[in-house]
This record gives structure tokens, sequence and C-alpha cells, in this order.
């Protein structure tokens, strides 16, 4: 019989271990975490635009964990580009990078010499190293990588601990 409730509890962990990420994103490392990879060339500004109207923005990183996520994602999705755009920019802040979605700049993994060029105030992702570089916003085009919200949030905190 322990076994049984054991089993059951289980279950019951698993089945609301996560929320549900929007039709067509990837359930990241963590439940809060979905993104959305573009195979699309465009400027940042286009890109983070795009991002907003699914529902989210640019991806920030806040950890080596979540890099690594996401080169395994765009390593396959985006073999055929070199880069992806990411949240990283100072166009908001000149001179400081932050990200679109607000998130703490706790993590940078910026190749060897960057972010380097007074014109080159946004981020992306090496599609090959994770590495990140800075580039022209408005002339260079990437492919991006948008963080979106998970949706039946609820799901992610109510575990149900009911005795059977
Ligand atoms: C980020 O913070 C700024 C300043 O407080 C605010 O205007 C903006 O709406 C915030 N953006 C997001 C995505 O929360
Ligand atoms: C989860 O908990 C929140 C806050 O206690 C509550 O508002 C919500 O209705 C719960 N969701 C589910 C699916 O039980």
């Amino acid at each position: 019989m322990m076994f049984f409730h054991l089993l059951a509890l289980v279950l019951t962990y698993c089945s609301y271990a996560y929320g549900d990420c929007p039709s067509g994103a990837i359930q990241g490392n963590n439940p809060d975490e979905c993104y959305i990879v573009v195979d699309t060339a465009t400027t940042w500004q286009t890109a983070e635009e795009s991002c907003q109207a699914l529902g989210g923005h640019l991806t920030s990183i806040v950890n080596a964990y979540q890099n690594s996520f996401l080169l395994s994602k765009i390593n396959v999705i985006l073999s055929r580009y070199y880069y992806a755009w990411i949240g990283a920019n100072t166009l908001t802040y000149p001179g400081t990078w932050t990200w679109t979605d607000n998130s703490s700049w706790i993590y940078s993994n910026w190749a060897s010499g960057y972010p380097y060029g007074s014109n080159n105030l946004c981020g992306a992702m090496g599609t090959t190293s994770g590495r990140w570089y800075s580039f022209n916003c408005a002339n260079d085009i990437h492919p991006y990588v948008c963080g979106v919200v998970v949706t039946n949030k609820d799901k992610v905190y109510n575990f149900s601990m009911t005795a059977i």
C-alpha cells in the first residue's frame, strides 16, 4: 500500500512540474522557460518586436546552464547560420548592457575581444560556440531566439499532495 501512495505522489508531482509552453515553443530546463527559435534573419529591433508579438522578448540568459541549453537548440535549428540575436543590448542604457525582458545582468559569455565597436550595440550568440558577439543593431541581420511566457503558470507551482 505504501508503494502506491508513493507512486501517486510521484505521478502527481510530475504532472504538475511544468507549465505549458505556447504552441510551437520549446520547454527550457526550468518550468518557467519557454523559447521560440525563429529561422528568419532580420535586424535586432525587428526581432525584438517580433518576439513581443509572440508574447515575450528576445531571450535573456542568466546562467551557464541556460546558455548551454540554448546552444544545444540553436546549434541544430539554426545550423545554417553563424549567429542568433539575443536580448542583450546597450541601446536602452548607453554604455551598459541590459536585457530587453529586464532580467538582471548577472552572467555573460562574450567571445574573446567582445563586446567591441561603438556601433555594435546588440548581442548575438554564436550557433556553434555559444559565445556572444556584438553587432550593429540596424545593419546586421540574424535569426533570433525569443523567450516567451509560460501559459497555465499556476500548474507550475501547485503541487497537489492529496493522499489517496
Ligand atoms: C523594464 O523596465 C523599464 C523601466 O522600469 C520599463 O519601462 C519597461 O516597461 C520594463 N520592461 C519590461 C519588459 O518589463
Ligand atoms: C494555484 O494556486 C494559486 C495561488 O494559490 C491559485 O490562485 C490557483 O487557482 C491555483 N491553480 C490551480 C490549478 O489549482
